[in-house]
């Protein structure tokens, strides 16, 4: 069982629907939290409707290289009990057909912006503290048409395994959690192609439920089929 209450933990991508509804239920549960996000504006926007939940916001494009590095020093020297990586971009199309810029921002956005935070704040990972990424269903099973977002996500889900393999002995464990397609509008987004036809989605609050309790419960992985 973790104890959420008091305890410190830095949300990013906490403007999304995902990350927004995370840092509500967390924020709920008596965590205070640092979010950070894209925008300015809905940072302050969440931090207003937390209120003292919040204990800091920070602002930062993970489409620059160094954007994780300006993450972390909005939580230098503070104790971290948890660290919540929900930021993420989506794409569309022909592998064969892929842009660079495309290429670049899905790498920096989904894998390189967390693989440079961890490295910031790895070492202020308490003991018994909770890392949890939010990888896609598209790890386990690589989708046509997504080829490079899939590469993205099972490269993070890879990632996460031998995080998980290095932090156990301090006590830090590392959820990667892989929901399946969510009704979060994310596939309406794209920074390239268009989505196809979707099956209905998982309902965002529901996810959010199932990756807060994973988090409470102790729990070591949620692959799509737990969600
Ligand atoms: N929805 C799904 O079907 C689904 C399924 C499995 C996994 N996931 C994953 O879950 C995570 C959250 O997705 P979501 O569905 O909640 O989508 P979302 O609402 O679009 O949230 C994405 C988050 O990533 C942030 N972001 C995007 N580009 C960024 C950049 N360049 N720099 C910093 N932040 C950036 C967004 O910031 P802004 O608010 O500024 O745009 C937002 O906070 C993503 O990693 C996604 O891949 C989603």
């Amino acid at each position: 069982m973790t104890e959420l209450s008091g305890s410190h933990l830095l949300v990013v991508g906490a403007t999304g629907v995902l990350g927004t509804e995370l840092a509500r239920k967390l924020a709920a549960r008596g965590a205070r939290l640092t979010l950070s996000g894209r925008s300015g504006e809905k940072l302050r926007a969440l931090a207003d409707e937390l209120g003292n939940a919040v204990e800091g916001t920070v602002a930062a494009d993970l489409g620059k290289p160094g954007a994780p590095m300006d993450i972390a020093a909005a939580v230098y020297g503070k104790e971290l009990n948890g660290l919540v990586f929900a930021a993420g971009v989506v794409a569309f199309g022909p592998a064969v057909a892929v842009d660079d810029d495309t290429l670049d921002e899905l790498m920096l956005v989904n894998l390189l912006g967390y693989m440079r935070l961890m490295r910031e704040v790895g070492a202020q990972l308490a003991r018994d503290s909770v890392v949890v990424q939010l990888s896609a269903v598209v790890a386990e099973s690589p989708t046509a048409g997504m080829a490079a977002y899939s590469a993205t996500k099972a490269g993070l889900s890879a990632y996460g395994k031998a995080l998980t393999l290095e932090l156990r002995r301090s006590g830090v464990r590392v959820i990667d959690a892989r929901p399946p397609h969510t009704e979060t509008g994310l596939a309406t987004r794209p920074i390239a192609g268009d989505a196809p036809r979707l099956a209905q989605g998982k309902d965002p609050g529901a996810v959010a439920d199932r990756i807060v309790r994973a988090i409470v419960d102790g729990e070591k992985d949620l692959p799509a089929s737990s969600f």
